[in-house]
């Protein structure tokens, strides 16, 4: 168990693309491990690897009513519909938040630690996230998505709904 340091905006990791993972060995698992205790410690709701600085594809996710984080390898978005006006943030970028848009609901496909196939359709905050954390490994941030330099907030008390 490790809780590891969250690489920051303007870090260069940020904007890699992560590669793909072959094997599910014991250094993965390990990374999932890990992973998962840096979200749990971090308050967030999602966590790619490209944010410990580690360039593979690889998700941790955690929804509020998710007793514990769920791991998605190599995962991508087979399919996206709809478009809808979110706030979000990310660990990456703390103290800021913004309006961007994401997809109603999607359909992803993946891995989970045990190199079974995960399908899933998700909409609502998972669906962001996915997007988000998909995003992450492909060398995106959503202040890409940002229409104006308006829709990016600086953090008050108001808490953004997503920050992953
Ligand atoms: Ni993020």
């Amino acid at each position: 168990m490790a809780i590891l340091p969250i690489y920051k905006y303007p870090h260069t990791i940020l904007r890699q693309r992560a590669k793909k993972i072959h094997n599910i060995d014991k250094s993965i698992q390990k990374l999932v491990d890990d992973m998962m205790d840096t979200l749990q410690n971090s308050g967030g709701v999602g966590l790619a690897a490209n944010q410990i600085g580690v360039l593979k594809r690889l998700i941790v996710i955690q929804l509020p009513e998710d007793e514990e984080p769920t791991a998605y390898i190599n995962p991508e978005i087979i399919h996206r519909e709809g478009k809808r006006e979110v706030q979000e943030g990310c660990l990456s970028i703390p103290g800021y938040y913004g309006t961007i848009t994401r997809s109603m609901w999607i359909k992803a496909k993946g891995m989970d630690r045990k190199s079974r196939i995960m399908k899933i359709t998700a909409e609502g905050l998972l669906s962001q996230i996915i997007e988000h954390e998909i995003d992450h490994i492909n060398g995106i941030l959503y202040i890409d998505h940002l229409n104006s330099h308006e829709d990016l907030i600086k953090e008050s008390s108001e808490i953004p709904a997503s920050t992953s």
